[in-house]
C-alpha cells in the first residue's frame, strides 16, 4: 500500500504513526512545505518526505488531505489534474463536504471524508467514515486505513457534523470528566499525581469493561451498586446535580455551534 498524506501536521503525523506501527505501507509520502519538523520520519525506511504534493500524489496509491479546510481547495486545484481514478482520495478536514472535493476534482474518484480524533497518535481513535457514490467501492480499504489508528465506523455525512462533537469535541468532555475526579480524589487525601492515575486508569477500566463485555452502563451500574450504599448515594447526588443533564445539554450546544459554523 503506497500512501500520501498530504499536510503531515497534527493528525496527519498521528496517522503516519500510526500506519508506520502496524506496518501496513509499503511508501509513506509525507508532505509538508516546511518538512523540518518531519525529519524523525527519515528512520523509517519507507517514508519520503518532500514539499512537493504532486510527487506524492503521483506516486500514491491512497492520498490522505490532512490540510485546514482553508488550504483544501488550493491544494487540490493544484494536483488534481494527476489524480487517478483507481486511487483512493482520503480528507480529514473538518467541515468540507463531499460536494466540494467532487466539485474540484469530479464524482468519478473514490472519495471519503474522515474524522478522526486525538487519540490516533496512540492507535484509539474512534473514526467516523463516509464516501461519495464512487467511494463505496474502496470504503473497506479506507476502514483498513483507520482501523490501523484505532476503531472505524461508516456513518452517513449528514452526521459527520454530529460525529465530530461526540468523537473529536469528545476528547474535551472526557478529559473534563477524569480532571473533575482527579479534583474530588484530591479533596479526599491522595496526592495530585496519585490522584490522576486513579482517574485515568478507573475511566480506561469502565470503557473496557463496556467493550469487553459488550454489556449496557446500567448493568454495570448495578454491579457495584449495593443497596441503600455509597456508591448509589454519590450516584443519586450527582443526578440531582443534573450530571446527565449537563452533559447531554453540553452535546446539544456543541451541535448548534458546529452547525453555525458550517453555515457562515
Ligand atoms: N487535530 C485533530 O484532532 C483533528 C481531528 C479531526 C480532523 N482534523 C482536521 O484535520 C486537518 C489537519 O488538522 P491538524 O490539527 O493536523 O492541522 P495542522 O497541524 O495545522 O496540520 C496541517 C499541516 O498542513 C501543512 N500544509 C499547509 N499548507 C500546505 C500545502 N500547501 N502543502 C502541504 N502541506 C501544507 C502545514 O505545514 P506547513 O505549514 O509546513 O506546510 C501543517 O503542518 C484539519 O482540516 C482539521 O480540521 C483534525
Amino acid at each position: 500500500m503506497k500512501v500520501a498524506i498530504i499536510g503531515a501536521g497534527s493528525l496527519g503525523q498521528s496517522i503516519a504513526k500510526g500506519l508506520l506501527s502496524k506496518k501496513v505501507v509499503s511508501s509513506l509520502y509525507l508532505t509538508k512545505r516546511n518538512t523540518t519538523s518531519l525529519e524523525s520520519f527519515k528512520r523509517h525506511k519507507e517514508v519520503t518526505l518532500t514539499a512537493d504534493n504532486t510527487f506524492a500524489v503521483d506516486n500514491a496509491d491512497i492520498i490522505i488531505f490532512a490540510v485546514q479546510p482553508k488550504h483544501l481547495s488550493k491544494i487540490l486545484e493544484n494536483v488534481k489534474y494527476l489524480l487517478r481514478k483507481e486511487q483512493l482520495i482520503i480528507s480529514v478536514a473538518t467541515g468540507y463536504s463531499i460536494g466540494k472535493i467532487e466539485n474540484i476534482i469530479g464524482a468519478k474518484h473514490s472519495i471519503v471524508r474522515a474524522m478522526p480524533n486525538t487519540a490516533a497518535s496512540v492507535r484509539q481513535s474512534m473514526t467516523c467514515l463516509s464516501s461519495n457514490e464512487k467511494g463505496k467501492e474502496q470504503i473497506e480499504l479506507a476502514k483498513t486505513v483507520f482501523d490501523s489508528l484505532g476503531v472505524s465506523m461508516e456513518i452517513p455525512e449528514e452526521q459527520l457534523q454530529a460525529a465530530t462533537v461526540i468523537c473529536a469535541s469528545g476528547i474535551a468532555f472526557w478529559m473534563r470528566l477524569i480532571r473533575a475526579t482527579t479534583q474530588g480524589a484530591i479533596q479526599l487525601g491522595f496526592e495530585a499525581a496519585e490522584a490522576h492515575e486513579l482517574a485515568m486508569q478507573t475511566c480506561f477500566g469502565a470503557a473496557t469493561l463496556l467493550k469487553k463485555s459488550g454489556n449496557h452502563p446500567e448493568a454495570e451500574i448495578d454491579r457495584v451498586t449495593t443497596p441503600s450504599g455509597c456508591t448509589i448515594e454519590g450516584l443519586n447526588e450527582m443526578e440531582h446535580q443534573g450530571l446527565s443533564s449537563s452533559l447531554i445539554k453540553g452535546i446539544n450546544a456543541s451541535f448548534e455551534k458546529i452547525n453555525q459554523i458550517k453555515t457562515k
